[in-house]
């Protein structure tokens, strides 16, 4: 067991590099599976998630091969096995990827219940809704999800819920499928599309990702392909709200501006300045920055997973904040850890009302799930004296060399065992 020390207070100066999307790399390993081939996929973070994805894969006889900490090669020649065990996913929410490749591939998929993060029921109706509407039949016994077809065929899906996992699993047993399958009510996420360009590159011919409409006309086979991920807008955007909660000046490199425009345009409302550049935004904050309100939605909506890092930020900003957290039901949970830094924050449901304090006091905290474990981080950085943040297994599923990223631009964080 790990931990990290915080000493808080230090004004952060300098460069900051954003690894590879993680949302996208959890879909693209599983999406690889479909090709009797080779794959490599370059600039992959170094990630928890992406290394249990990769073991999981050579369980199932596909050789996969870090040819570097950011290149996977994923040979899916020798694939045997259409059965993930919950010892194998039960660490990884994307793992019901594993379900749509397999069932596009075999037409058959048997997947252990997705573990991960827990903010409420995390519920994947939708998925089996176009897994059915396909011509699978879904069924769900001793936790594991089952799915077989005789045939796949492309048909009409309407999501009922913006849902990015639906989206990419539809996307991912429809590619194969005989005809053409149209997704409605598609999420429209970075990470929608940029897996939709990968499947693409393997000869997949998918139209429309980064719509609500998506139109995918089914191919006979795919083949390997060499493919370079998108950087990570909740990772860039964690770096931004750095430079803006230590009132530093803090250049964020290699994320793409439109992916940030609505983080952007809040931390501008908050009194944040900005300078934008082809593939970088540099972040200034000297004064104390003012309360705004914040409403999470799908893309291009105020993204959830960078909420609890807003809430550390709102918390030292000046009047009262409202975050209405609209995508998941239960993502406040870690609001407690926040005030034992001494925020003052009161949750009712979905709402949290942000009083702004002038100070946050180091404190031993805990982290309750990936980006909570980042909000907690950046409250750290700015609290006074010594925060201690455990359960960093959250943090590490996510986030590449956190604390070297942010250290090198003067934050002052060890790593230590406890
Ligand atoms: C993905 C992200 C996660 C992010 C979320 C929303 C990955 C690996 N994870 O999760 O970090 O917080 O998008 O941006 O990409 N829902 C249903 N039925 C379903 C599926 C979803 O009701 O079958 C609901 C969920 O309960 C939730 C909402 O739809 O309220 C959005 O969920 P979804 O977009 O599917 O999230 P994930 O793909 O699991």
């Amino acid at each position: 067991m790990e931990e990290l020390i915080v000493n808080g207070g230090k004004r952060l100066e300098g460069e900051v590099f954003v690894s590879g999307a993680k949302n996208a790399a959890v879909a693209m390993i599983p999406a690889a599976i479909l090709a009797n081939d080779v794959c490599v996929i370059e600039n992959l973070p170094y990630i928890d998630d992406v290394i249990s994805l990769a073991d999981t894969l050579n369980e199932m006889g596909v050789k996969c091969d870090f040819l570097d900490p950011h290149t996977l090669r994923i040979d899916s020649r020798n694939l045997n096995n259409f059965c993930a065990t919950y010892e194998a996913v039960k660490k990884i929410r994307a793992s019901y990827y594993l379900l749509g490749a397999l069932l596009g591939r075999y037409k058959q998929a048997e997947v252990a219940f997705p573990g991960g993060c827990n903010f409420g029921t995390r519920p994947i109706d939708q998925h089996i809704k176009g897994f059915t509407a396909l011509g699978a039949e879904v069924v769900v016994e001793h936790g594991m999800i089952k799915a077989r077809a005789d045939k796949l065929v492309g048909t009409q899906i309407y999501l009922d819920v913006v849902s990015v996992g639906a989206t990419i699993n539809i996307m991912l047993a429809a590619v194969l499928a005989e005809g053409t399958t149209t997704i409605e009510n598609a999420a429209k996420e970075p990470h929608v599309v940029d897996t939709a360009n990968f499947l693409n590159s393997m000869g997949a011919n998918i139209k429309g990702a980064g719509t609500d409409v998506i139109r995918i006309v089914g191919v006979k086979k795919l083949s390997g392909t060499n493919y370079m991920i998108i950087p990570d807008q909740i990772e860039a955007g964690t770096y931004m709200i750095a430079g803006a909660i230590t009132r530093g000046d803090v250049t964020v490199h290699n994320l793409i501006p439109k992916h940030m425009e609505s983080v952007s345009a809040k931390l501008l409302e908050m009194g944040v300045e900005l300078e934008e550049g082809d593939d970088y935004i540099r972040v200034k904050a000297k004064d104390r920055l003012k309360a705004v309100n914040i409403k999470t939605l799908p893309y291009p909506g105020f993204p959830t997973d960078l909420q609890p890092q807003m809430s550390a930020l709102l918390s030292i900003a000046e009047g009262t904040s409202i975050i209405t957290e609209s995508v998941w039901e239960n993502r406040f949970q870690y609001i407690d850890e926040l005030k034992r830094l001494g925020a003052d924050i009161k949750v009712e449901g979905r709402v949290a009302v942000i009083k702004g304090v002038k100070k946050l006091s180091g404190a031993q905290v805990s982290a309750t799930d990936l980006r909570a474990g980042a909000g907690l981080v950046l409250a750290a950085l700015a609290a006074e004296g010594k925060t201690t943040i455990n359960n960093l297994q959250y943090i590490d599923r996510g986030y590449e060399a956190i604390e070297k990223k942010l250290n090198a631009m003067g934050a002052e964080i060890i790593r230590v065992k406890k």
